[in-house]
């Protein structure tokens, strides 16, 4: 099969991660893809600095708008960010000339995924956002496809990696929330503006994508109940502590009589609930609902090759799409030829 042609916008934590692991990875990813990857476009505000990656072989497009509309991919990628401008007008580009679209844009898809999804279902294309919640935990295929035929009941989780680092380094090494938040947006796991993660917005919007596909309904981001931790001290957490609670940020959203409430606030946790032990960047997502019964998905929330490892996910599942594509791998790693099985006597 021919190669699938990708082109990225937003070159940045996420995106430059991404180039990298498809540079390195490419021999690998084309017998488990059944075709090549290649990445034959890019884009970025800045086109001088140096992102750790040979950037020979790809045409650098002026604007992501241009990248969307004139550059000869299959794929567009879209890790640049925000709910509006560049990353909103070159996302609909894509979608209109009927190129599959992947995203990490949770802002984006709070606001206009509904609108977006419909436009790539009249177009033929596909929307994938794997990594636009809980990083490389796979909840958005958990909810699209594994659950097909359950009733969810229950969505509830941390879905914000800087919070939880920050709610965790304060309390087990008693640094001030500034120097931990620092330290978050060094390891490149806050937004552009953090306010959007310790206020509460992010897990706002990844609760609302979440509800969405678990029930059916409209995305409706601002009627979440919200509440960030930015009030929360040290002497909290000690508080929650000697109680034998931690206190995480969580999103919940469930079935109520009264419809589906949604909410996102710091909480306490039981000591001993497995929720409670989710440290760091860490992320859980757990999801009840009435053929499986309780899902609990535990992994990595945020950061380059995290959110790398979903969007990756997101564009060799459009590569397995085509027809012609290897559906079976056969990576020609020999197997390990065991001593024959003996029976503990
Ligand atoms: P980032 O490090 O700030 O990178 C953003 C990239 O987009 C940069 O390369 C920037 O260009 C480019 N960019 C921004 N505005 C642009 C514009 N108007 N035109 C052209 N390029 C533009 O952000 P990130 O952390 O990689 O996040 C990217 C997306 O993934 C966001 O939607 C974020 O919410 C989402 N996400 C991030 C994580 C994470 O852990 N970081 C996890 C899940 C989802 P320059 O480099 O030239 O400035
Ligand atoms: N800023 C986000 C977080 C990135 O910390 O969880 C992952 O969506």
């Amino acid at each position: 099969a021919d190669a699938l042609k990708v082109g990225i916008a937003g070159l940045g934590t996420v995106g430059a991660s991404l180039v990298k692991i498809i540079q390195t990875r490419a021999n690998e990813l084309a017998v488990t893809c059944g075709r090549a990857i290649e990445i034959t476009a890019i884009t970025a505000r800045d086109r001088n600095r140096d992102r750790g990656f040979d950037m020979s072989g790809m045409a650098w497009f002026e604007t992501p708008e241009k990248l969307a509309a004139e550059a000869d991919i299959d794929v567009f990628v879209e890790l640049m960010g925000g709910a509006t401008g560049a990353a909103a007008d070159s996302v609909r580009i894509a979608l209109e000339r009927g190129l599959h679209v992947v995203t990490a844009n949770k802002a984006l898809l709070a606001a206009s995924g509904v609108e977006l999804a419909t436009i790539a279902e009249e177009k033929g294309a596909l929307l994938n956002f794997e990594a636009a919640v809980a990083g490389g935990i796979p909840v958005i295929k958990a909810l699209r496809e594994s659950l097909t035929g359950n009733t969810v009941s229950r969505v509830y989780g941390i879905m914000n990696g800087t919070c939880n680092y920050i709610l965790t380094k304060m309390e087990k090494e008693g640094l001030s929330f500034e120097e931990c938040l620092k330290e978050a947006q060094r390891l490149g796991y806050a937004e552009a503006d953090p306010a959007f993660d310790i206020e509460g917005n992010d897990t706002a919007h990844k609760l609302a994508i979440l509800t969405t596909l678990a029930f059916g309904t409209k995305i409706a981001a601002d009627e979440i109940y919200l509440e960030g931790i930015t009030n929360i001290s040290i002497d909290d957490i000690l508080a929650a502590a000697d109680l034998g609670y931690r206190i995480k940020l969580l999103g919940v959203a469930q079935r109520t009589e009264s419809g589906i409430e949604q909410r996102v606030h710091p909480t306490m946790v039981p000591h001993d609930s497995v929720i409670a032990q989710v440290d760091g960047v860490t992320n859980a997502v757990a999801i009840e609902s009435d053929i499986l019964g309780e899902l609990l998905m535990v992994g990595p929330g945020a950061g380059g090759n995290a959110t790398a490892s979903a969007v990756l996910g997101d564009i060799a599942d459009i590569a397995k799409s085509q027809p012609g594509a290897q559906r079976v791998p056969v990576l020609g790693t020999p197997a390990v030829a065991l001593a024959p099985y003996q029976k503990a006597r």
